[in-house]
């Protein structure tokens, strides 16, 4: 067997399932039920009548149609076909033509763990200890210093190409006009068990300290180079930045298979900077930070639409020629592909 075809290959290995990923924003899971896939897993989610978000695998073990063409009545969901119902933990607990000599289907569908935090449905596939093992989660979404805002990536390549994007700063050069950093100069990695921190020295293009600096997000006249720290951290499976104090942005990642990635790219605008601003009643600090929402959204899509250009090209040579290597010169990716491959085999 030739050595890329293995599963050791960074291209083609699978993801450590005993993490929490991310499947969803929290507001797509309402009445309906919602399908979703997480590396080769069909799920559906759907809320009980506490609200409490359910996970079952997404098929009805009567004819294997999907359980999220059906509906959610109370704790449970009912299939669209014949309209046998399960519950939370995924046991049948109802057949609407059972006859009284038949015995209920001893069937269940399997459940994962799965929690709502910090405005995202965060999913544990494996059969680990999820509960030792915490969801990363992203303080600062209910913070009320911080506006949040949001974009979907679909992107078509392994999640080895996004995190490795994510990583090396130096692709600046891709994004021009959306670009928040410019002349980034590495200068510490720092690796532990499941995680890589890279530091780099860098110009932000943004500075916010006054009521109308948010202003710079969509007028780029009004950007001014100034030093700034760049960090960039993956945190197995998901990636964290911060630039200066002024930015944080989270990619929450969701595999879903050898090559098709989804991921959130959050970005967080602070407004630590306005202390006046902290006095000010809690509604209208709410209002604020609501009435902002996704400003940044526009800026995120941009340079999101960007590096899915390059990862697509990248995962289309990869299938064309899968032997043909690379040439690296940042020692982060070394690091990522490290913990990336370490992690698929389950260590
Ligand atoms: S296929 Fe689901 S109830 Fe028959
Ligand atoms: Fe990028």
């Amino acid at each position: 067997m030739r050595e890329w075809k293995t599963k050791t290959n960074i291209r083609t290995c699978g993801i450590n399932p005993n993490h929490w990923y991310v499947v969803a924003l929290a507001k797509e899971v309402k009445d309906k039920p919602v399908a979703v896939e997480l590396w080769h897993k069909k799920i559906v989610l759907f809320r009980d009548s506490k609200g409490k978000i359910r996970a079952l695998e997404n098929r009805c073990p009567h004819r294997q149609v999907k359980l999220s063409e059906g509906i959610v009545v109370g704790d449970e969901i009912e299939c669209v076909y014949h309209g046998w119902r399960f519950n939370g933990e995924g046991k049948c607990s109802l057949v609407p033509y059972l006859r009284e000599n038949q015995k209920m289907p001893s069937v269940t569908l399997k459940s994962y763990p799965v929690v709502e935090l910090d405005g995202f449905v965060w999913l544990f596939p494996g059969d680990g200890d999820w509960e030792t093992i915490k969801p990363m989660g992203v303080p600062e979404w209910e913070h009320l210093n911080y506006i949040a805002s949001v974009a979907v990536i679909d992107c078509p390549g392994h999640f080895s190409f996004l995190i490795e994007n994510l990583m090396d700063m130096y692709h600046v050069h891709l994004h021009k006009d959306y670009q928040a950093w410019a002349n980034p100069r590495l200068k510490e990695i720092k690796t532990s068990e499941g995680r890589v921190d890279a530091i780099y020295e860098a110009e932000s293009y943004y500075r916010i300290d006054k009521i109308w600096s948010i202003s710079q997000l969509f007028i780029p006249a009004l950007r001014r180079l100034h030093p700034e720290i760049l960090q960039v951290s993956y945190i197995y499976p998901h990636w964290a930045s911060s630039l200066g104090e002024d930015f944080k942005i989270y990619c929450l990642f969701c595999p879903i298979d050898e090559t098709r990635t989804k991921a959130y790219l959050v970005h967080f605008t602070s407004l630590q900077a306005f202390k006046r601003l902290h006095k000010l009643p809690l509604w209208f600090r709410r209002l604020v930070k609501n009435s902002l929402f996704n400003s940044a959204r526009g800026l995120l899509e941009g340079l999101v639409r960007q590096d899915i250009i390059m990862i697509r090209q990248e995962q289309e040579a990869f299938n064309q020629n899968p032997s043909e290597r690379n040439y690296e010169i940042n020692p982060t990716i070394a690091r990522v592909q490290e913990v990336l491959l370490k992690q698929g085999q389950g260590t």
